[in-house]
Parts: C-alpha cells; sequence; structure tokens
C-alpha cells in the first residue's frame, strides 16, 4: 500500500550511515513500502543526497533534545537526549501506518507482514521485558497524538532519558493489554540478547528478521578490511555477533560505500573501510587481563565478546557443562 512506509532517524553523519545501510537492506528484501528518512539539519548534503537515492523521501526535522542528563547519566548514555526527535515521526500524516526502525537495525528477510499490526506494536526490552524497545515499533501518524506525546514530555519527562521511557510511559497498557502487539523478538533481535540466553539464540536466532545493534558500540565503531572481509577496531565492549557485523560491513562497503564516493567526489571523506587490517578483532582483544579481571569486567556489562568472551569460547564452555 502505497500510503505504508518504514521510517528512520538520523540526526548526524554516522548514524546517517546506519540509515543507509538500513534503506539497502529493506530493498534488498523487496519491500512495497515507502521508505522515509527523517535527518538533523547537520547531517551534510552528499549524506543527504544520499540518502535521497535510497529512500523515497527525506525529511529534515529540529532535533528534540531531552536535555535530561540525570536519567541519560544512569543508562551510560549522554548522547541519547536527541532521541527524542524520534517523535516527530508520529508527523507523517500521508501515511496511515508506519513501522519505525532505528539507523542501527539491519534487515534480513522482508517484514512488510509488521505492518498489518496495529500502535503500539513493538518487541520487548531485552533489559526489562516489561517495556518494549522502542527501536522497532508500528505506529499510526497523527497530529494529535503527537501533540499529546510532547505534552506527556513537558509533564513528566523520560525515565530513561529518551523515547523509550516517554513511549513507555505513554503507550502503558503495552505489557497487559493486547498480546497481538507483543512483536515476536525476532523482529528485533539485540546481540544482548545472544549473550544472556545463548540456548535460546542457537534454537531460535536462525530465524531472526531484523537485527539491532543496540548498545554504545555501532558497526560503525569498527574498520573493515572489504578484500578480505575483515573487521576490526579497538572497541572493547563490542556487543554485536560477529556474523550479523560481517553482514552490516559486507552491505555497507558493497552497496553504500559507492554511492558516498561518487557523492564526495573529490572531498575527502571516511568511509571506514581499510586494506591490509591483520587478524579480526585483533585490537579488540585488547590487554590479556587476570581471570579475576574479567569476571569484574563481566559484571560491570563489559564482556570481552569480540575476544576471550566471544560466542565460540560462551559455546565451546556451555557445551562442556552440557556434556
Ligand atoms: N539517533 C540519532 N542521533 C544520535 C543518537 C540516536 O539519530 O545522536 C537515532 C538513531 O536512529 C538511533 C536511535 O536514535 O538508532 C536510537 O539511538 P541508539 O540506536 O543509539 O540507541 P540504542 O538502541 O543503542 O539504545
Ligand atoms: C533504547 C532503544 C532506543 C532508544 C533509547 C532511548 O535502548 O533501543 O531505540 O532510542 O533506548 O530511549
Ligand atoms: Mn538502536
Amino acid at each position: 500500500m502505497a500510503d505504508q512506509a518504514f521510517v528512520t532517524l538520523a540526526t548526524n553523519e554516522s548514524y546517517a550511515r546506519g540509515a543507509m545501510v538500513l534503506g539497502k537492506s529493506l530493498r534488498n528484501h523487496n519491500t512495497t513500502k515507502k521508505l522515509v528518512a527523517l535527518v538533523g539539519p547537520h547531517v551534510s548534503e552528499p549524506c543527504q543526497s544520499v540518502l535521497k537515492r535510497i529512500f523515497d523521501e527525506v525529511r529534515v526535522v529540529d532535533v528534540l533534545d531531552s536535555g535530561d542528563t540525570a536519567h541519560l547519566a544512569m543508562m551510560k548514555r549522554p548522547d541519547l537526549g536527541v532521541t527524542f526527535t524520534k517523535l516527530h515521526c508520529w508527523t507523517l500524516t500521508h501515511y496511515s501506518k508506519c513501522v519505525f526502525m532505528d539507523a542501527d537495525t539491519l534487515v534480513l528477510s522482508n517484514i512488510d507482514e509488521l505492518l498489518e499490526r496495529e500502535e503500539l506494536s513493538a518487541a520487548p526490552d531485552p533489559g526489562w521485558p516489561d517495556c518494549f524497545n522502542s527501536g522497532v515499533f508500528v505506529f499510526s501518524p497523527s497530529n494529535e497524538t503527537y501533540a499529546k506525546l510532547l505534552q506527556h514530555c513537558t509533564e513528566h519527562g523520560s525515565f530513561d532519558g529518551g523515547d523509550q521511557g516517554v513511549l513507555n510511559s505513554f503507550f502503558n497498557t503495552w505489557a497487559t493489554a493486547d498480546i497481538s502487539k507483543h512483536l515476536p523478538f525476532i523482529y528485533n533481535l539485540s546481540s544482548i540478547a545472544i549473550y544472556t540466553y545463548l540456548p535460546a539464540f542457537k534454537q531460535y536466532g536462525g530465524n531472526a528478521k531484523v537485527v539491532h545493534f543496540l548498545g554504545k558500540t555501532k558497526p560503525w565503531s569498527y574498520t573493515f578490511d572489504p578484500k578480505a572481509k575483515q573487521i576490526s577496531g579497538s572497541v572493547h565492549e563490542a556487543t554485536a555477533h560477529p556474523t550479523f557485523l560481517l553482514d552490516w560491513w559486507t552491505l555497507y562497503s558493497s552497496a553504500v560505500v559507492p554511492l558516498l564516493q561518487e557523492q564526495y567526489g573529490d572531498q575527502p571523506f571516511h568511509s571506514g573501510c581499510v586494506e591490509g587490517e591483520s587478524s579480526p578483532f585483533a585490537e579488540a582483544l585488547g590487554p590479556q587481563l587476570s581471570s579475576e579481571e574479567r569476571k569484574q569486567k563481566w559484571e560491570q556489562g563489559q564482556a570481552d565478546y569480540m575476544g576471550m568472551d566471544s560466542f565460540d569460547n560462551i559455546k565451546r564452555k556451555l557445551d562442556t557443562f552440557l556434556k
């Protein structure tokens, strides 16, 4: 239907590249819906031009900021106040229904069926499953809802400083009222779940339709060698399963970088692709830690997912327990 759309948001260059990959992944899986990107006014001209080649509509919006440093500090994400900007999606009233998707999500198969769901449908948040995660949600644009949401922000603020807190307190019957509004987790699989419930990931992970690179470390925090198909980066707090990261980088380097190169022309730009990097995740392994230090880091939520605490190592350990 022409009046249905997938919508994303990027207020800066990095998230804009995420949005490009997301848009390409939707196109590659033959979506019949429109694609809309909301962008902040500071996203550069070449980036906006590339977005226009992938999306049907690129709309510049004011950046809304919660400015709520106390709550954001609690999440250790001082950067997420601007996610209030997401609320602008309710103003897209030339569509009857839409799916919002964070710019750090990647589509692995056609998900047009999501538009059969009603507002507000979303998947549980892996950190607190009675809340929904606002990285993927179905909504119905409406100026009235938009006004009410803004009023809600003014009166109650956000318990996490970002949009997810506001949306969960606004749509506060999500957890209990209607199970059809609970999207299966495969529509918003965050890698965190892989490490917190590995057997479930082994059982169901193969059905994933959308992966969400939730957390501080994003795919673009790494660098990639397209020839060797290797990812590396000095990032310790890795959040993604290497296979999904590789999917993201493969799509970015093959389908997005050429468009960026065309738009930037002679102007220099940093694609994140570098040739001749050595062993994957080499730097991410970091200095060797004692097992006590590793345990402490793990308990602080800083597991070395790309190194010692990698998926394969955890699996090996679990297999020995199961035997
Ligand atoms: N976002 C943005 N600029 C920012 C931070 C966030 O455009 O500086 C948008 C982007 O679409 C992003 C979403 O808001 O995917 C939510 O932020 P993020 O994905 O970083 O949060 P997380 O899912 O890691 O909690
Ligand atoms: C989350 C969601 C993200 C949201 C952020 C701030 O963890 O994944 O989409 O913007 O919280 O509320
Ligand atoms: Mn996200």
